[in-house]
C-alpha cells in the first residue's frame, strides 16, 4: 500500500528530474533527520502518545549521541512550532557570549585577527543553550514525561550504537582530526586515540549517557549541578570564558515567528537573530514577481535569478542584521514588499550583478519599527522545524572533561572585526559585534510552510549560509515546479552569498552548458565544486490525502521514518 501510494506521488510529480527516490510515506506521524536512529527514537515517542515537541525533544537528544559532528547539548539553536490550533512559536536557544567576552576579543595588540580563535578551543564556546531550549518547549507543549523523553538518548550514550559507513567516514575524516586532535577529552571518546571506530562496532559515551542521566533526573543540572561545575572546571583549566553566573542566567527567549507568504502559501521562519527568516521572505518575495515555472528548473534563466536575489539578500544580511535584543533592526522594513521590490528593480534579467555594486539597499523608507536540521509531524497535524548547531564540524573541537559533552564554536558567528570574513567567508557589521550575553547571528531558517491555511511542508538545512539558499531551492522545487520532497531534497544546488562573488555549486547542481551560458551573462563559478553545499530534512502533509511523507537528505545518509 505505501509502495503504491507512493508511487502515484512520483507520477504526480511534474519536475524535470526523475526522482531517484520517492518520499516515505506515512498515515500518522513521521520524522526526517540525519540520524536514523533518531528518526526512529522519535517515531517510537509518538507511538507512546507523544506529540511532535516531544518527538522533537528525544530526537535532539538522541543526536547528540549519535550525530556528535553537530547534534549537541554543548549547542543552541532555533525551534519553530507550528500547533494543530494554528497558533506558532519560535523558540530561540543560540548561545549568548558569555559575561567575559568583549568586542575586540579575538583582535591581537595590532588590531589583526588571531588566527583561529573564534573557532578552535575554548575562547570560541559560547554559552550553550540546547537543554534550556528542550527544557521549556517540553514545559511549554510536551505530553509525555521529560525522563521518558531523555531515556533513549541515556541508554544510547551508555549502552552505544552501532557505527554507520556514513560516521566511519566522519571520524576518520580528516577535518575531524584537525578539530579534535588537539584536546585530549576529545581525543580520546571519539578518536579512541588512534585506534578509530569503524563502521560496525559499537560506540559507547559513558560520561555522555552519566550527563544525561544527570540532565533525566533534573535538567538544571546542565547550568547549575554537576555538569555546570565540570565545564566550568574544564573552562578554567583552559582560559574559557563561560562561569558559573553565565551557566545560571542562560535564558532562552520564546518570540513570534516571522510571517511571509510565497505564490499563496503562508509560511513562518525565524525572526533575529536568525538572519535566514529575513533573507526568505526577502528572496521570496523578489521571485514572485517572475514566472519561475516557465524557465524550466536548473535551467540558466532559472539560477541567474536565483543567484541574483541571494547576492541582495546576503548583501543586506551583511549590513543590517544582528541580536535584536541588543540592537535596533529594520526588520519590517526588511521583509516589506516595498523593499523586496526596490532590490528587484536593480536585477538585469540578461546580466549578473557585481557584488562590489550591490551594497546593501537602504530599507530606512520602508521602516516601520555545520549545523543539523531535523522536522517532525505528528498525527494530529502538529509541526515541528529543528534547526541546531555547534557551529563548526564538532564545534570548537572541546569535550568538557568529565562530561561527554562536545562545546560549540559559536562566538565565530559574531562579527570579529567588520568586513574580515568569517569561517563561512561570511562578511557581517559592527551590529553583530560581540558583546557580554549577545546572541551571535545565525544564517539558521527553519521553516514551516502552509497550504490553504493548513500545514504542509516543515523544511531546513545545515551549512552556515549555505542553509538560506538551500532553503530557498527546496522551496521552489517544491511550489513552482511540482517536486515531491525527496527530488526537491535530492536535487543539485548551488549557492551565492554575495562575498565572495562567485557561484558556489554542487557538481549535480549545473551541467556544462548551463555554467558557460551564466558566465556568458557575467556570472563567476567557483573552481572547484563543493561535494555538498549542505543537507537538509523535511517532513510534510499531503493535503489531499493528509499522509505524513519524509525526506531525508542522501548528502549525510539522512533518513525519514513514519507510522
Ligand atoms: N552557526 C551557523 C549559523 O548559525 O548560521
Amino acid at each position: 500500500m505505501k509502495r503504491f501510494i507512493a508511487t502515484l506521488l512520483l507520477f504526480a510529480s511534474t519536475a524535470a528530474y526523475a526522482a531517484l527516490r520517492d518520499p516515505v510515506v506515512a498515515r500518522h506521524g513521521m520524522v526526517a533527520s540525519t540520524s536514523e536512529i533518531a528518526s526512529r527514537v522519535g517515531v517510537d515517542i509518538m507511538k507512546k502518545g507523544g506529540n511532535a515537541v516531544d518527538a522533537a525533544v528525544a530526537v535532539a537528544l538522541t543526536m547528540a549521541v549519535t550525530w556528535p559532528a553537530a547534534g549537541n547539548l554543548g549547542g543552541g539553536g532555533f525551534m519553530l512550532i507550528r500547533n494543530a490550533d494554528g497558533t506558532s512559536e519560535a523558540i530561540d536557544y543560540r548561545e549568548r557570549a558569555p559575561l567575559a567576552a568583549s568586542r575586540d576579543m579575538y583582535l591581537d595588540a595590532n588590531g589583526k585577527i588571531i588566527k583561529d580563535a573564534s573557532t578552535d578551543g575554548y575562547k570560541a564556546i559560547g554559552v550553550p543553550g540546547t537543554v534550556a531550549g528542550l527544557m521549556l518547549v517540553h514545559k511549554r507543549h510536551g505530553k509525555l514525561k521529560w525522563s521518558e523523553l531523555v531515556e533513549p538518548a541515556r541508554k544510547l550514550a551508555a549502552e552505544g550504537f552501532i557505527v554507520t559507513a556514513f560516521l566511519d567516514g566522519v571520524l576518520h575524516d580528516h577535518e575531524t582530526l584537525k578539530k579534535l586532535e588537539p584536546w585530549p577529552e576529545s581525543r580520546r571518546i571519539f578518536l579512541r586515540d588512534g585506534h578509530f571506530y569503524t563502521m560496525g562496532e559499537r560506540f559507547k559515551q559513558p560520561e555522555l549517557a552519566a550527563t544525561l542521566a544527570r540532565i533525566q533526573a533534573n535538567p538544571r543540572d546542565f547550568y547549575e549541578g554537576v555538569t555546570a561545575l565540570r565545564i566550568v572546571a574544564d573552562m578554567r583549566a583552559h582560559g574559557g570564558l563561560i562561569t558559573m553566573k553565565d551557566l545560571r542566567e542562560y535564558e532562552p527567549t520564546i518570540r513570534k515567528p516571522l510571517h511571509g507568504s510565497y505564490r499563496g502559501h503562508e509560511f513562518i521562519v525565524m525572526p533575529p537573530p536568525s538572519s535566514g527568516g529575513i533573507a526568505m521572505i526577502e528572496m521570496l518575495q523578489m521571485l514572485e514577481k517572475y514566472d519561475l515555472a516557465s524557465t524550466g528548473w536548473q535551467s540558466a534563466r532559472y539560477l541567474h535569478l536565483i543567484t541574483e536575489v541571494m547576492r541582495r539578500a546576503f548583501a543586506d544580511r551583511a549590513e543590517f542584521l544582528g541580536d535584536p535584543d541588543f540592537v535596533k533592526l529594520p526588520v519590517s522594513a526588511l521583509i516589506s514588499p516595498a523593499f523586496a521590490e526596490e532590490r528587484r528593480k536593480t536585477i538585469d534579467p540578461e546580466h549578473a550583478s557585481i557584488s562590489t555594486e550591490i551594497r546593501a539597499g537602504d530599507p530606512a523608507p520602508f521602516e516601520q519599527p555545520d549545523t543539523t536540521h531535523f522536522a517532525v509531524v505528528d498525527s494530529e497535524g502538529n509541526m515541528v522545524s529543528n534547526t541546531y548547531t555547534l557551529n563548526d564540524w564538532f564545534g570548537a573541537g572541546v569535550t568538557a572533561k568529565g562530561t561527554g559533552v562536545l562545546l560549540n564554536d559559536e562566538m565565530d558567528d559574531f562579527t570579529s572585526q567588520p568586513g574580515v570574513p568569517n569561517v563561512y567567508q561570511l562578511i557581517q557589521s559592527e551590529k553583530n559585534a560581540i558583546a557580554p550575553r549577545k546572541r551571535p547571528l545565525s544564517s539558521m531558517v527553519p521553516l514551516i510552510m502552509l497550504q490553504d491555511g493548513k500545514p504542509w511542508l516543515a523544511v531546513g538545512a545545515a551549512g552556515g549560509p549555505r542553509i538560506i539558499s538551500t532553503v530557498l531551492e527546496i522551496v521552489l522545487a517544491v511550489v513552482d515546479f511540482h517536486a515531491t520532497l525527496q527530488e526537491a531534497i535530492d536535487a543539485g544546488r548551488i549557492h551565492h552569498q554575495w562575498m565572495p562573488d562567485e557561484i558556489f555549486w554542487e557538481p549535480n547542481g549545473t551541467n556544462p552548458d548551463t555554467r558557460a551560458a551564466l558566465e556568458k551573462m557575467g556570472h563567476k563559478f567557483r573552481e572547484k565544486p563543493l561535494v555538498h553545499i549542505s543537507d537538509a530534512n523535511a517532513v510534510m502533509i499531503d493535503p489531499k490525502t493528509g499522509l505524513r511523507q519524509g525526506a531525508g537528505d542522501p548528502r549525510r545518509s539522512g533518513v525519514a521514518v513514519g507510522y
